[in-house]
């Protein structure tokens, strides 16, 4: 299964759910994508009560609750697909409020004789992203999903970038279009 985290907080109108649904267009087995559209998901910021829950079923190895529903559904996918805006060198705070979902010791990571190890099925994450204007090299939101993805286990990490986009509004259609044919071919030799 491709699972798909869409945080895409335009929605129809975002450019990066046109990029990333370019590549979904390129799958042969469209039947295998998931897609979890954050904007329509009931998440929060952890809160102390969440917490005292979460450690306590942690504790249990009670892995099974529905507070581990995202963090089972991320470990059990064969793909990862994230697509973000890129806001304030990073990402939206919605996605950073999944992570904290997923990131569950004893589900998608957890710590064995002293060392953090992944349990993530995922053979390989793909983050897609679109920008105002450069990243200057300085990729600050794939550098932490990169991270995170190696917490998980998930070694192949692949980050996507159309940039520029904000810099003269009525090139940015073009500068979408350029980006989406310069990225997929990119994936094709990947
Ligand atoms: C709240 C907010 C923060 C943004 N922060 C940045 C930024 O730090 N750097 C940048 O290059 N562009 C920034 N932008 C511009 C967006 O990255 C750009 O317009 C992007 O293409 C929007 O993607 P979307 O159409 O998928 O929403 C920001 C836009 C918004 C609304």
């Amino acid at each position: 299964m491709i699972l798909v985290i869409d945080c895409c907080i335009r929605g129809k109108n975002s450019s990066t759910k046109k990029l990333y649904e370019s590549y979904l267009n390129t799958l042969e087995n469209k039947d295998d994508v998931e897609t979890l559209y954050l904007c329509e998901q009931p998440i929060a910021p952890l809160d102390a009560r969440t917490l005292e829950l979460r450690d306590r079923l942690i504790e249990q190895k009670n892995f099974g609750h529905k507070i581990f529903g995202y963090a089972r559904q991320f470990r059990h996918a064969d793909e990862i697909v994230i697509a973000a805006p890129y806001w304030d060198l990073s990402f939206p705070s919605l996605l950073k409020v999944y992570f904290e979902q997923v990131s569950v010791s004893g589900v998608t990571f957890g710590y064995e004789k002293d060392e953090c190890v992944g349990y993530c099925k995922a053979k390989r994450m793909l983050y897609f992203t679109t920008c105002g204007g450069y990243l200057n090299q300085k990729n600050l939101a794939s550098e932490y999903i990169k991270a995170l993805a190696e917490m998980f286990g998930i070694s192949n990490f692949y980050a996507y970038a159309v940039e520029g986009m904000d810099i003269d509004p009525s090139k940015r259609d073009e500068i979408l279009k350029k980006g989406i044919e310069r990225i997929m071919s990119e994936i094709k030799n990947n």
